[in-house]
């Protein structure tokens, strides 16, 4: 393999509603972030795992993954690229292609991991899952006035993991000054090119109750 996975899992899950972080919630019995990693390490690709869990569950979250696959666990940080950032530091030499992904989109397929290193693998310095936009989108001022209709063919939708050259993430990360949620852009901002491949249903980010809904509904459908 000549891939690491950095899976920031330090958030609250604050959209989800109160009790543990969401990393930690159950979906069918085992955690978010054991789905998650379960899948990203089953990935041929995938030499190294990196996990940036809350600072209070590091411990907790190294037992956890240690029967799962073998994975580097961090202390993530208050916002979501300081995590990030924390994880890439723990990535060992050596290893040319790092991928990003949120514990959230726990049911990622494996195929999606190595889609987006392949097209790093190809070429591209960054690389990201996209689906279309399906509702019409609004752009609205404070009082929600509509002052337009956004074109929605030119709109996509962004999922995880999005693949980076290291030394391209690794440099956008340096270059970074206010927090982004997603790390193409950073890429973009640094004035780097980012290339969409297809995502997929399954990588939905599990983000308010419904999302749990809808991925035990999902596991069900897989047989487990
Ligand atoms: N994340 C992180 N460190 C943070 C914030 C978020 O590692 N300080 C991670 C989350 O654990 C999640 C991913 O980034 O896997 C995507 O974030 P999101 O879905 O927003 O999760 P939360 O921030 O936990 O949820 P919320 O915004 O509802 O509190
Ligand atoms: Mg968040």
């Amino acid at each position: 393999g000549d891939v690491a996975v950095l899976v920031p899992a330090a958030g609250a899950g604050v959209r989800l509603g109160a009790g543990a972080p969401k990393a930690l919630r159950p979906l069918a019995g085992a955690p978010l972030l054991v789905h998650a990693v379960r899948r990203v390490a089953l990935a041929p690709s995938v030499r190294c795992v990196v996990v940036a869990a809350p600072p209070a569950e590091v411990d907790a979250v190294r037992a956890l993954l240690a029967p799962v696959a073998p994975v580097t666990v961090v202390a993530g940080g208050a916002e979501r690229q300081q995590s990030v950032a924390a994880a890439l530091a723990a990535v060992p030499a050596g290893i040319p292609i790092v991928l990003v992904h949120d514990a959230a989109r726990a049911l990622t397929p494996p195929a999606l991991v190595e889609a987006v290193a392949a097209a790093v693998r190809g070429g591209a310095d960054a690389v990201i899952p996209v689906l279309p936009v399906i509702d019409t989108i609004k752009e609205v001022d404070a009082a929600g006035t509509v002052l337009g209709t956004v074109d929605r063919a030119a709109l996509r939708a962004v999922q995880t993991p999005q693949g980076f050259r290291r030394t391209v993430l690794a440099a956008a990360h340096a270059a970074a000054t206010d927090p982004l949620t997603d790390d193409a852009g950073l890429v973009e901002k640094a004035g780097g090119a980012v290339l969409c491949v297809p995502g997929s249903e399954l990588a939905l980010k599990i983000t308010r109750p419904l999302d749990l809904l809808i991925a035990e509904a999902l596991l069900a459908a897989e047989g487990g």
